[in-house]
């Protein structure tokens, strides 16, 4: 692969629609003056969060020049909410940055959620580019263009899709990213390789280790499967209409186990016992043998993440929770299924599909340790 690798993403699909994803370890220090060649006649806004800051990375950007910035503080999920977009964009018109500015968030996708929805709304709308630093962020959130902050209520009850203009991806950055937030992340690229394609799956197997080492070039190839496969998916279907919903694989289930530990676990961590969960199912249905799960839990079990439901979460409780997912029909929901590695189960043009309420409560069994 060349040192710096470029993704071309055709989303949305409209004429003049599409991004560049640019990936390039050690780009951070390089990217103000790409960014200013590339948007020269934009005003620039940083946003970012106060880890970013502490870990060095926002002056790596900025250097010494004098660029105005918001810093989330408190930084993570306590503060995606509207109130946080009110006081970026009251930062903006006070000093008064117009319709051709462009928000450049620095951060994982917490600030990429906030800041995107920010851009979306400023003024009807302004350019935002991305430069994710967390596993999750590089992998997911900062390609697909679903921004927004939480209500009281839930999370993203205010949202928009509103697409970057650029994301510029360093996989350098995570070297300073906590280590449970690490691998937690690193759920989601399994996720990727599980629904389309065996090969980066068989990528991953062989490279736990450089992984866990977090080895720039492992990261690298990683960064460029996963924007590669979710652009590919999001390209299909913007708006998650049927074929994005694949990008829920694992995820019935393991937002309901996140919900139910009080998001005590890690989004990835509930992910990972969502795969298995999925996996398990696919068992029961007939779609494959033990070998298949037993390489999915083997990679994750490398990546130190729980493959079991703990104790304290109650079975009731999450088939309470799971009739409220996004992909209920009737209060029950659809499941994306595998039937194969790479492969997702399609049936009737329908990506996503009913699962009687036995099969569940068994898989819930026998995820308990
Ligand atoms: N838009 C999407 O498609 C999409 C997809 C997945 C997740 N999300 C959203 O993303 C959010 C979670 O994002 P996340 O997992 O990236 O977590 P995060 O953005 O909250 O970051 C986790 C923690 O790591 C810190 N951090 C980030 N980068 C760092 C770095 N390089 N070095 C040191 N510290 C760093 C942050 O300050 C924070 O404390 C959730 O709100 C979720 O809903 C959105
Ligand atoms: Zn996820």
């Amino acid at each position: 692969m060349p040192p710096m690798s470029e993704l071309i993403v055709t989303i949305p699909p409209a004429p003049g629609g599409g991004y560049k994803i640019h990936i390039e370890s050690g780009s951070l220090s390089a990217l103000w003056l790409r960014i200013e060649d590339q948007f020269p006649k934009h005003r620039k806004f940083v946003v970012t969060d106060a880890n970013l800051v502490a870990a060095g990375h926002l002056e790596a950007l900025i250097g010494t020049i004098e660029v105005p910035t918001y810093i989330i503080d408190p930084p993570g999920e306590v503060s995606k909410h509207i109130n946080t977009a009110v006081s970026i964009i009251e930062a903006m018109e006070s000093a008064f940055f117009g319709r051709d500015s462009v928000i450049i968030a620095l951060g994982g996708g917490t600030v990429g959620d906030i800041a995107g929805f920010a851009a979306a709304i400023f003024k009807r709308g302004i350019r935002v580019l991305h430069i994710p630093t967390t596993t999750v962020a590089q992998a997911d959130s900062s390609v697909g263009g679903k921004t927004g902050v939480d209500s009281s209520v839930s999370k993203n009850a205010f949202g928009a899709f509103w697409h970057p203009s650029a994301v510029f991806i360093d996989p350098a950055t995570l070297t300073t990213l906590d280590d449970d937030q690490y691998r937690s992340g690193l759920a989601e690229s399994v996720k990727h390789a599980l629904i389309a394609d065996s090969e980066y799956f068989d990528y991953i197997e062989a490279n736990v280790a450089g992984l866990l080492n977090r080895d720039l070039g492992v990261l690298e190839k990683m960064a460029y499967s996963n924007c590669r496969i979710k652009a590919a998916v999001v390209a299909e279907d913007p708006t998650e209409q049927n074929k994005r919903r694949i990008l829920n694989y694992g995820h019935t289930l393991g937002h309901a186990v996140e919900s139910a530990s009080n998001y005590k676990l890690l989004h990835g961590e509930a992910v990972a016992i969502g795969i298995i969960a999925a996996g398990l199912i696919e068992q029961d249905l007939g779609l494959g043998g033990p070998e298949r799960l037993d390489r999915t839990k083997k990679v994750l079990n490398a990546l130190s993440m729980p493959l079991e439901i703990p104790k304290s979460i109650k079975k009731k409780d999450l088939l309470e929770i799971i009739k409220y997912d996004k992909k209920a029909v009737n209060q029950w929901p659809r499941f994306v299924l595998l039937e194969g590695i790479g492969s997702v189960l399609c049936r009737d043009g329908q990506w996503a599909h009913e699962v009687s309420r036995d099969v569940i409560e068994k898989t819930i069994d026998r995820l308990y340790p």
